[in-house]
């Protein structure tokens, strides 16, 4: 690989997030004559991924990812919850990691999240008139294998698993993403900063509009009923966006 092809792929995994590389380190094998003592060590070889291709299909990233060993979350997967819905949607809803239920069924927002987001999808949408059904949008996570007792994913989880993402998010080109909680929306936009500060307003990914709003596991606490109504106006806003 040469500097500059090197530049070119590391500015591209820059452009997607990735901080780490995972490399592969070949040292190249002395030639067999003896060296002067002042000579420099053989240099070390950087072999980068391949860069992902223009014509990226989702069938390319689900096989890229195959039995994933990448990070401590294979460890205590049943399934890999890839996504789920329309890949072609104009509309994809990205939430943290899957739960108990989304581990042993291999689908995303399947559990008691997942049947208020479908609520919240279909009631907004006819309420608004619009025609759609939750397989008309694509739904996916942040990170595909749950985490254990369902803590938040770290830093390293969201990385390593955040390009199989952005691939999902590349290869469909939505004309929205609504981001499910704070998980969805650190991941996606590169932010700390919370739900409250950045819900009801659009923001970009690449140059794709991105809502978010709260994760539906937090609007089944009985005491965030605010929040509901909330999550309920973004969502207007989102669907009204995309399909007006
Ligand atoms: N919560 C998520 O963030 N994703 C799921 O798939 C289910 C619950």
């Amino acid at each position: 690989m040469t500097r500059d092809e090197l530049r070119r792929s590391l500015e591209f995994y820059q452009d997607l997030g990735i901080r780490t590389l995972y490399r592969r380190e070949t040292r190249v094998a002395p030639a067999p004559v003896a060296r002067p003592a002042k000579e420099e060590p053989p240099p070390t070889m950087i072999e980068l991924p391949p860069l992902t291709p223009l014509d990226d299909t989702m069938e390319a990233i689900r096989a890229d990812i195959g039995d994933c060993k990448r990070c401590r979350l294979c460890e205590g997967r049943n399934k890999i919850v890839f996504g789920s819905g329309n890949e072609r949607a104009p509309l994809v809803f990205v939430g943290e990691g899957p739960g108990a239920d989304e581990d042993a069924s291999g689908l995303p927002f399947v559990g008691r999240a997942g049947q208020l987001l479908t609520q919240m999808i279909e009631g907004t949408a006819a309420k608004e008139g619009i025609g759609i059904k939750r397989p008309d949008v694509y739904i996916c996570n942040v990170v595909k294998c749950r985490p254990p007792e369902n803590r938040t994913p770290q830093p390293d989880e969201m990385e390593v698993c955040g390009q199989f993402l952005f691939r999902q998010l590349q290869a469909i080109k939505p004309k929205a993403i609504c981001a499910l909680g704070s998980t969805a929306a650190k991941a996606v936009l590169g932010t700390k900063d919370g739900v409250t500060k950045l819900r009801g307003n659009w923001w970009k990914w690449r140059d794709i509009p991105v809502m978010v709003t709260y994760h539906p596991s937090y609007l089944l606490r009985p005491y965030n009923q605010n929040a509901k109504r909330e999550a309920w106006e973004d969502l207007k806003k989102v669907l009204h966006f995309v399909y007006d």
